[in-house]
This record gives C-alpha cells, structure tokens and sequence, in this order.
C-alpha cells in the first residue's frame, strides 16, 4: 500500500501542469529581479515598453537587437540559458494586458 502512494505521488510530481506552474514561477522571479524596473512590475511598461504576452522569439530579439537592452544579457550570465527565456515568457503569457 505505501509503495503504491509512492507511485501516486511521483506520478503527480511529474506531470508537465505542475512542472509548467514551476517554469512560471521561476519566470516571475527572472522578471521581478531583471526586466521590471524596466517593464514595471507587471510588464505594463516604464521606460520600456509593455511586454505583456510577449514571445521567446522577441525577448531574444529585444536582447540582441535593443541598444538599452545590451547590457542586460552581459551583467545576466542566466539570460544565455533559453530555458530560462522560456520561463520568462511562461510568465508573461500569465499577465492580462
Ligand atoms: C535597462 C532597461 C531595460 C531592461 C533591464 C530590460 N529592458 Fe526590455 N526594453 C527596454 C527598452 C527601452 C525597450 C524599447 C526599445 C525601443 O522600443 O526602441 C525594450 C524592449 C523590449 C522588448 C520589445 C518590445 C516590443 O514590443 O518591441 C521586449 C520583448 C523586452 N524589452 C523584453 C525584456 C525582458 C524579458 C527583460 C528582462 C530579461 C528586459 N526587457 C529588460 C529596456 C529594458
């Protein structure tokens, strides 16, 4: 009988909506620390932009192409990581505009 709650909760730890609510929250805290006082807290903008919603595909086109935006990726050694740009992104999908 323990072994079978075992399985059951491997089973519950490995399913991809807990996993996806964790990329998420590993977002937030990406944004938080980096982005946002930039973006503002939630994405709706300050200097930059609102970014609200915005893809993998711009987050890494911003931080190539952006001249404020340059440093960021060199002073963030974790931004190189596109998992990390992943979870990013995760969160900003979160955010209603
Ligand atoms: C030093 C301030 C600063 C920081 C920090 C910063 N950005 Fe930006 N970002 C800007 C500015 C300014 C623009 C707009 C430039 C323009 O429109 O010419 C911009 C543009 C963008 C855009 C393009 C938006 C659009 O609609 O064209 C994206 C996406 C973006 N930033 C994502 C991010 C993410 C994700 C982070 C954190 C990893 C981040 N930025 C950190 C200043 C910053």
């Amino acid at each position: 009988m323990k072994k079978y709650f075992f399985c059951l909760a491997a089973l519950i730890a490995a399913t991809p909506v807990s996993s996806y609510a964790a990329n998420v929250q590993h977002g937030r805290q990406l944004f938080e620390s980096i982005c946002a006082p930039c973006h503002g807290s939630n994405a709706q903008g300050n200097v930059g932009p609102n970014i609200v919603d915005q893809s993998v595909k711009k987050i890494e086109w911003a931080l190539n192409n952006v001249g404020m935006m340059k440093p960021v990726r060199s002073s963030n050694p974790q931004l190189s990581n596109v998992q990390n740009i992943e979870d990013i992104s995760a969160f900003l999908h979160t955010l209603k505009k």
